[in-house]
Parts: C-alpha cells; structure tokens; sequence
C-alpha cells in the first residue's frame, strides 16, 4: 500500500438507503481516500458511470481497495463488472465483495442471482484475478444472525502484481471479455413476476400431486436446512 498518498478506495453499488449501511465509515480521511459508485445518484454515490458496465470515467489501475456489499446480486452482469474491478485496481490491489446465496427477491432495481464459494473461483478464473480467501455464510450463522437468511457469500481477491508487458497482456484479456459491453448498451431488464399460463398450470399439477396444507407449509418454513456447503 502506499506510503505516500491516501489509500483510494472504491466502493460499488455505494448508495446509502435509509438504514442501510455503506463501507464509507471504515476508511476516515487522511488515511484514505474513498469514492461511491452506483448506477443510480443519491446519497454517498460520488461517480455514476455514464455506461453503468463500463467505467469509462476511472482509468486502469486507480484503486487500492475496492469493496461491494449486497450489490452484486443486483447486477444482470455482474462478471462485466467484476473485470472492471480487476482493471481499475492498482496491481497487488485488493478486493472484498460480499453478496447473498440466498433470501427473498428484492429488486434494486433487479434481482438477478446469488452467489456460492465457487462463483468466486470462477470469476478469478476468467478474469486472472487471484482468490485470496471465500466464504459461504454457514449453517449456524443463518440460523442464529440477524439477516443470516441471507446466506451471505464472499470473495477476498487480489490483482496479480504485475508490471510492463504483462501487465498490459492482463488488461488486454479483460478488454476482450468486456468488449460486447463497450459496443452494446445492455438492458437491465424485469421478468413478470405475475405466473402466466404455463406456470399457473405448473402450480395446479403440483397441487394436485403433492397437496399442501398449512400446516405443512408451516413445517417447511421453519425446519432447520441441510448442510449442503461442504
Ligand atoms: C441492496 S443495495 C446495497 C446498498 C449498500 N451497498 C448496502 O449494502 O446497503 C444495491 C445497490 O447496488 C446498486 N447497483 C445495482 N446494479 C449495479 C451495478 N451494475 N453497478 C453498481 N451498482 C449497482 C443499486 O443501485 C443499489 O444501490
């Protein structure tokens, strides 16, 4: 880390809604240097990037740290901006980010997917960056944290400490990863949620065949899930 200059930190999806909390207040001035990124203005979002895949507005190698919280799960292409990530970081740079496995939909402005230790290896796989450490929130912990039902997964990685050409090379493979993304503005798109006609008579079937009373649906509520993580 620098010696010389604040440390810069770059948190994504940084915008702070009522009693949601943002990464801001763990790195103070003068020892850092913090900026908040989101698609959408407001409050503790310092850049909006005009194509909201595609941070033309930071250039290579400019972040010491970058964290993102419960943001990722939100993005339809999140691996887009997990390269970004993986450019704008200063080589040896690190990153956190943290995004659930599970819960409810909740649309900010979608809700796209949920993420496992695995996901994070193949994100590194296909970015060249390096996996430090992941995690997958563990039984226990969901049953007993508050918000645990969230199934929160995580990812400490690091950008390769590269210099000259092949520092070049890394940036070159990430721009062939991004490269639709630069020519193509993506949609975030909604799906219905209301059922139509296949689902409806998908969930007919299924009642006939597997009848559920409250009782048991009060039953599956409750009971405590399977180890399925390792
Ligand atoms: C659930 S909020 C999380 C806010 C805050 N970080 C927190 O932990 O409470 C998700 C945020 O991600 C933002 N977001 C969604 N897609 C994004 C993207 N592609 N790039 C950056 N931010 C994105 C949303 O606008 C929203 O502000």
């Amino acid at each position: 880390m620098p010696a010389d200059r604040p440390i810069k930190v770059l948190e994504v999806g940084s915008k702070s809604y009522h009693d949601q909390d943002t990464y801001r207040g763990l790195f103070p001035s003068p020892a850092y240097s913090y900026s908040g990124l989101d698609i959408e203005a407001g409050n503790n979002v310092d850049i909006v990037p005009a194509n909201p895949f595609i941070w033309n507005e930071i250039k290579n190698n400019s972040f010491d740290i970058c964290v993102s919280g419960q943001t990722f799960e939100h993005n339809p292409y999140f691996w887009i901006t997990f390269a970004e990530i993986a450019r704008v970081l200063t080589p040896g740079g690190m990153a956190l980010i943290v995004a659930p496995g599970g819960g409810p939909v909740h649309r900010y402005p979608v809700d796209c997917w949920r993420f496992y230790p695995d996901s994070w290896a193949a994100l590194c796989a296909v970015t060249g960056m390096e996996l430090v450490e992941s995690y997958f929130e563990t039984d226990d912990m969901a049953a007993t944290v508050t918000g645990g039902g969230w199934r929160d997964s995580a990812v400490i990685t690091r950008k390769p400490q590269l210099k000259g050409s092949q520092l070049t090379t890394f940036h070159k493979r990430l721009d062939e990863l991004v490269g639709l993304f630069k020519k193509e503005n993506m949609p975030l798109q909604r799906a219905p949620l209301e059922p139509g006609k296949w689902i409806t008579a998908y969930r007919e079937e299924m009642q006939k065949t597997f009848p559920m009373t409250l009782s048991k649906a009060i039953h599956r509520k409750i009971r405590k899930p399977k180890a399925i993580h390792n």
